[in-house]
């Protein structure tokens, strides 16, 4: 009885209100606390919503729903006496990632310089909340926040190639690069290990070419499971994970790495190789001999029609053609491939330029892992740089669009602890928290001109090891993070013991949404039993 007496006497002194904090992931430009009177957040506000911001109107209403327990109604017009978060785009702002989100007593605005600055916004307000605030009232200091990302691309990669992961799953993995204003979703579909992307035209890429009939046992040991392998996506199935990342502002690249890593579309047509096979599709780790015969007019047919199809699953105006890790022993060795007049060209930059060909003419840009520039690049294809930050900067200096995800700093396959022993995958590398948080992309030793052309960062996520949905997890956070302050915030910000503050409070956000994460950082929260996944 006292209890409830107090917690009664507590509500209506507004006690009991709760409030928030701005110390968000990833820190905003700025943050002003005004004079003033907070925002009192209770179930009496309403959502009003602009032109066309009905989507986010629903994030919002729906984040709040499960933070704080609140059911706001979302209205079009504006009521006396009612207090409002309000949603609506300005076309003054200058940055159409941009936003401003400003409270007072009277009301929350955001607004955006389009639907994306708005979810910003809207992702800012939600990240300010704690979970589990179970109080009937929250309370927002008075604030004016200005912010807009430092990069336009602003990446996360995941290879369903070597492990499939259902669609179910990729759209939560989605929703986390949607929790850290992530834009870009590189969807990695095909490789040796497996074809994931249903073609119409080429039926045997996913009768064939997404099964294995077995996987290596650890890092290509010679045992190996003799336990088939395999999984898809339907072309709807790609649709709907295509629809489910726009409404949350997210653009999904798709990847289709060629000539190399193709041993799945060899095994499934062996005509498309410069043997003509017979071709199994990958059960070891790495890089494989076999590529695609680049002297086959076959070939082209092949490659075309399956970016047809890909062009009209995939709206982006982006298309990854890999072009990594690509062997040349075969090429040197097979009839057709040696017919060709390359010129000064090498028989990769051959290949490189028709595909770009193909692609421009159909009113796409063409990227490629930065192997590509060694061979004769297209000028306007755009490069992400993998081995290191050096190609990029050199690309970048050659007037590329270049996207920085450097092994050293954004491989999150790599291990988080320098003894492998205590890690539960067996991947390689080490790459650690402080390690993500310390790239700076577009470093002063470029030209201003160069620096321009670096227009992105991203971290890769290869699935050699990943073998489960919670190891995927595991190796993303926290160093996704830390890369989201890397893609989003300016360095004179940047501070990373100030950063550790604002990501212990986020992982209240990975558990509320049932996320496994690495607890490197913080020791005290390691359990004895973490291997379980
Ligand atoms: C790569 O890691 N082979 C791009
Ligand atoms: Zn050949």
């Amino acid at each position: 009885m006292r209890k409830i007496f107090v917690v009664f006497f507590g509500l209506i002194l507004g006690v009991h209100a709760k409030a928030v904090s701005y110390d968000v992931v990833p820190l905003p430009q700025s943050i002003q606390q005004q004079k003033g009177e907070p925002f009192q957040l209770n179930d009496r506000v309403q959502i009003l919503v602009g032109e066309g911001l009905q989507g986010e109107a629903t994030f919002l209403q729906v984040y709040l729903r499960e933070l704080t327990g609140l059911q706001l109604s979302v209205s079009r017009k504006r009521e006396k006496k009612v207090r409002y978060i309000e949603l609506a785009v300005s076309s003054e702002s200058k940055d159409s990632e941009g936003y401003v989100l400003s409270v007072s007593k009277e009301r929350i605005s955001i607004t955006g310089g389009s639907g994306a600055g708005v979810f910003y916004g809207i992702q800012t307000l939600r990240k300010a909340l704690s979970v589990g605030n179970n109080t009937p009232v929250t309370e927002f200091p008075a604030v004016v926040i200005t912010d807009a990302p430092r990069f336009s691309w602003r990446g996360m990669h995941l290879d369903c190639s070597r492990h499939f992961f259902s669609v179910e799953y990729v759209k939560k993995f989605i929703d986390l690069l949607a929790l850290h204003n992530m834009n870009t979703f590189h969807w990695h579909l095909t490789d040796d290990q497996g074809w994931r992307i249903e073609i119409k035209k080429w039926p045997r890429l996913i009768e064939v070419g997404a099964k294995r009939s077995g996987t290596t046992v650890g890092i290509n040991s010679d045992l190996d499971d003799q336990i088939p392998y395999g999984g898809y996506y339907s072309q709807e199935e790609a649709r709907n994970i295509v629809r489910y990342a726009a409404e949350r502002h997210i653009t999904v690249v798709p990847e289709i790495d060629m000539p190399g890593h193709m041993l799945a579309a060899l095994a499934s047509y062996p005509e498309l190789g410069c043997t003509g096979g017979p071709y199994q599709v990958g059960h070891y780790w790495g890089v494989y001999k076999d590529v695609l015969c680049v002297g086959n007019p076959k070939v082209y047919q092949f490659v075309e029609d399956v970016l047809t199809e890909i062009m009209e699953i995939f709206p982006s105006e982006v298309i990854h053609i890999g072009g990594d890790e690509t062997p040349t022993e075969k090429w040197e060795q097979c009839a057709k491939c040696q017919a060709l007049d390359i010129r000064d060209a090498t028989l990769q930059g051959y290949f490189t330029q028709k595909v770009f060909d193909f692609l421009t003419s159909h009113h796409r840009r063409v990227l490629g892992w930065d192997e590509i520039l060694e061979n004769h690049a297209p000028k306007d294809a755009m490069i992400m740089s993998w081995r290191g930050t050096e190609p990029g900067a050199k690309a970048a200096e050659l007037g590329y669009d270049v996207i920085m995800s450097p092994t050293t700093f954004c491989y999150f396959d790599y291990l988080q602890s320098e003894d492998a022993m205590f890690e539960p995958t067996r991947c390689g590398g080490y790459v650690p928290v402080d390690k993500v948080y310390s790239l700076e992309p577009a470093p002063d030793s470029l030209s201003i001109k160069a620096r321009k052309h670096i227009i992105g960062v991203q971290a890769n996520l290869w699935s050699e090891h990943l073998t489960t949905e919670g190891l995927v997890e595991y190796q993303a956070l926290p160093r996704m993070s830390a890369l989201a302050e890397v893609q989003w915030s300016f360095p004179e910000n940047k501070d990373y013991q100030a950063f550790l503050q604002r990501l212990t409070r986020l992982t209240s956000f990975f558990e509320l949404y049932d996320y496994q994460y690495a607890k490197h950082i913080w020791p005290e929260r390691q359990l004895p039993n973490r291997w379980q996944f």
